[in-house]
């Protein structure tokens, strides 16, 4: 009888122990910062199932590339499925440097060119928001990469040319507005992937930066977003592009269509009005660029 007592007793306290530790409290001001980067990230938009259209981070979503077929892994904190097996140094190292844990190079179309640039504070807020997120048991999917992607080396080439790693360095010559815009643009927003035309090798084309593709993702075109007066958004004011990018609406009135729409719903439109009023500052204060075909000189 006594026996059993204590034996009641112990497992009491090891329960309250346990929970204990299940329910290290974090901040919930951290898990509230970690949603808000999550949604300028766009993280939402390429994880969130196949369409777009899951409350949690599943994963699904296939991308169609001149390189193959890829699809968007689950990042819940399913112990199997997810990375709930994952530390914060491997979920940072997978944003800042492109590696899995297991030391594979990730493929660009997971935008960590961009994402490398992400201040640690907001990598680990992330972190704190994602992990208190509900485990989804689906299974990632294999991608259908072109052969030469499955070489050893071609990644690490790939990134030996075109990827430099690093936290976003403030420029000191800028207002505080202009630098929080480019931040949000640049390393969360990640507008250039989209923005930006490509080489060869789908690497971005610095030297043209914002001026639209004709080759988008899924083959759409992508339009001049420099602030050229015919080309760009060069008659757009700062109030029109930050409007735009909480309502989908151009100046003239017309609404946005595809991508740029999940662009919107799924991250922009739940930044705070001064959030977009930055990164309509940044964007408008970039070199006013041509489109490509008008270099060529024309027809
Ligand atoms: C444009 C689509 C896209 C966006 C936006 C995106 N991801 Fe991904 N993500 C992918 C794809 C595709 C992969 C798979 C890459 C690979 O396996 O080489 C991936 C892989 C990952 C992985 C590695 C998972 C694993 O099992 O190894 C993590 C972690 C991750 N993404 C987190 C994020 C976070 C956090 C964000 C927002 C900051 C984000 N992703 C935004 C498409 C995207
Ligand atoms: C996933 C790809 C993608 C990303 C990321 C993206 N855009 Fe877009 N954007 C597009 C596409 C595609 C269109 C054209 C949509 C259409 O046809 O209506 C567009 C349209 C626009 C337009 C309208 C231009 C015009 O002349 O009507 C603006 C402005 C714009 N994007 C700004 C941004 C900014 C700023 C960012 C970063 C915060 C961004 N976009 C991120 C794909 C993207």
């Amino acid at each position: 009888m006594r026996a059993r007592v204590w034996w009641g007793l112990f497992l009491l306290v090891l329960a309250g122990w346990r929970g204990a530790v299940a329910q290290t409290p974090v901040a919930p001001e951290l898990l509230e910062r970690g949603e808000y980067v999550v949604y300028a990230a766009g993280c939402i938009s390429c994880h969130a199932g196949e369409e777009g259209e899951s409350e949690h981070l599943e994963g699904g979503r296939a991308f169609n590339t001149p390189f193959g077929t890829f699809h968007a892994p689950n990042i819940t904190p399913h112990p199997e499925h997810g990375i709930g097996r994952w530390t914060e140094e491997q979920f940072r190292r997978a944003l800042r440097e492109g590696v899995a844990p297991d030391g594979r190079r990730y493929f660009p179309v997971f935008p960590y060119t961009a994402y490398t640039r992400i201040r640690d504070h907001d990598i680990r807020a992330m972190w704190a928001y994602l992990s208190s997120r509900p485990p989804v048991a689906r299974p990632s999917l294999a991608h259908g990469g072109a052969w030469y992607l499955q070489l050893p080396l071609a990644m690490r080439l790939w990134r030996l040319l075109h990827f430099s790693p690093g936290p976003w360095q403030d420029d000191p010559d800028r207002s505080a507005q202009w630098n929080r815009g480019a931040y949000l643009a640049e390393a969360l927003g990640h507008c250039g992937e989209c923005h930006t035309p490509r080489g060869l090798m789908g690497n971005l084309r610095l030297d043209r930066k914002y001026v639209g593709t004709p080759d988008g993702p899924d083959g759409d075109s992508v339009p001049n977003i420099t602030p050229h007066p015919e080309d760009g958004i060069g008659k757009w004011d700062q109030d029109d592009l930050a409007y735009f990018l909480e309502s989908g609406m151009t100046p003239e009135g017309d609404f946005t269509g595809g991508i740029m729409s999940e662009v919107i719903d799924n991250g922009q439109r739940h930044l705070t009005a001064e959030d977009r009023r930055a990164i309509a500052s940044y964007v408008l204060s970039l070199p006013p660029l041509a489109d490509e075909e008008a270099l060529g000189g024309g027809e």
